[in-house]
C-alpha cells in the first residue's frame, strides 16, 4: 500500500500509522542518503543543476581506473569535497535522527554519505556504507592509513604505495562489515526509513525491499517521491530537515 502524504502548508503532515509504528517499534532501520545533507550545503549526485554527478563524470573521479591514470586530479577532487564538508554544519534532520536512537529500543543508522554529519550530530554506531571521506586507504594493500595528506599524492608509510580516500568507487564492492551489518539490520527491523537519497544505487537501494518483504512499515522522506516508494507503505514529500524533527516531536509527544 502506498500512502502519499498531505501536505499542511508548507508542513508535511507525518502519518498516524508511521508514528503507532515507530512507538511501537522494537527495531528501526534508517537509510540516509546525500539528500540528508543538502540542507548543511552538501551538494547531492543526480539532482538536475545541482548534483556532482550532472557536473562532472563519475567514471572521471571515482572509480580505481581513473586514481591509477591521474591520482593527482582525484586528490584535488576529494581535497575540494573535504574542505567543503569540513566547512559545512550538521542540520536539524541529521540532529533529529541522533534524537531519535534515545526514543526507540535499537536503531541501526545505515548511510551512503561519507560525510561524518551524522557522527558530528551525536549518532554512534553509523554504518558508513560508501565509506568516509576522510579515511584514507593504502591503494595496494586497502589498510587504513595515517599519512601527510596535504601532499599531491599521498603515500602509505608502510608500503610506500599511493594513498586513496577510503570512499567505495563505481565497480568496488561495499566493505563486507557494512553489508552484512545493513542486510541483518533490514530483515530485522519493524520499521525503516529511507531518507534522502534517490534509492537509484544498489546494493543499497535493495535494503528497503528487504525490510517490505519481512513485513517492517516501510517510509520515504524526500521532496522528490522517488520510483521505489511506490513499494513503500508511506512516502512523505519534505525535506528531512522539516520532516524529521517533527516526526521526531510527533513520537516524544
Ligand atoms: P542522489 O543524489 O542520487 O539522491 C539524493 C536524493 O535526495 C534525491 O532523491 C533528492 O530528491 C533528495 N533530497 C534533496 N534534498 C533533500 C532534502 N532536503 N531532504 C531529503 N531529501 C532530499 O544521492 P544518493 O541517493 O545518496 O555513491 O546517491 C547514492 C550514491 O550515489 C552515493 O552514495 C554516491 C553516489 O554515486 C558513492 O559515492 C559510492
Amino acid at each position: 500500500m502506498n500512502n502519499t502524504v498531505e501536505n499542511r502548508g508548507s508542513t508535511p503532515i507525518i502519518p498516524e500509522g508511521l508514528i503507532r509504528a515507530l512507538r511501537s517499534a522494537r527495531h528501526v532501520c534508517v537509510l540516509t542518503g546525500a539528500g540528508i545533507s543538502a540542507e548543511s550545503g552538501v551538494p547531492t549526485f543526480r539532482e538536475a543543476q545541482s548534483g556532482l554527478w550532472e557536473k562532472y563524470n563519475p567514471l572521471d573521479l571515482a572509480t580505481p581506473e581513473a586514481f591509477l591514470q591521474d591520482p593527482a586530479l582525484i586528490w584535488r577532487w576529494y581535497r575540494w569535497r573535504r574542505e567543503l564538508v569540513a566547512a559545512a554544519m550538521p542540520n536539524p534532520g541529521h540532529i533529529a535522527l541522533a534524537k531519535l536512537t534515545s526514543l526507540v529500543p535499537r536503531l541501526t543508522l545505515v548511510t551512503q554519505n561519507v560525510d561524518g554529519l551524522h557522527q558530528r550530530a551525536g549518532s554512534e554506531d553509523v554504518i558508513e556504507f560508501h565509506g568516509n571521506l576522510f579515511a584514507d586507504r593504502c591503494f595496494t594493500e586497502g589498510c587504513v592509513v595515517d599519512c601527510d595528506s596535504d601532499a599531491e599524492v599521498p603515500v602509505c608509510p608502510t608500503c610506500g604505495c599511493n594513498v586513496r580516500p577510503g570512499v567505495v568507487w563505481f565497480g568496488e564492492a561495499i566493505p563486507e562489515m557494512a553489508l552484512n551489518q545493513s542486510f541483518a539490520a533490514a530483515a530485522d527491523c519493524d520499521v525503516f526509513l529511507s531518507i534522502g537519497t534517490s534509492s537509484l544505487v544498489f546494493p543499497a537501494a535493495g535494503l528497503a525491499e528487504i525490510a517490505s518483504e519481512t513485513d517492517a512499515t516501510v517510509a520515504e522522506i524526500n521532496p522528490n517521491t522517488t520510483g521505489m516508494a511506490a513499494g513503500f507503505d508511506y512516502a512523505i514529500a519534505g525535506n528531512s530537515g522539516t520532516v524529521l524533527p517533527e516526526l521526531v516531536a510527533c513520537i516524544e509527544s
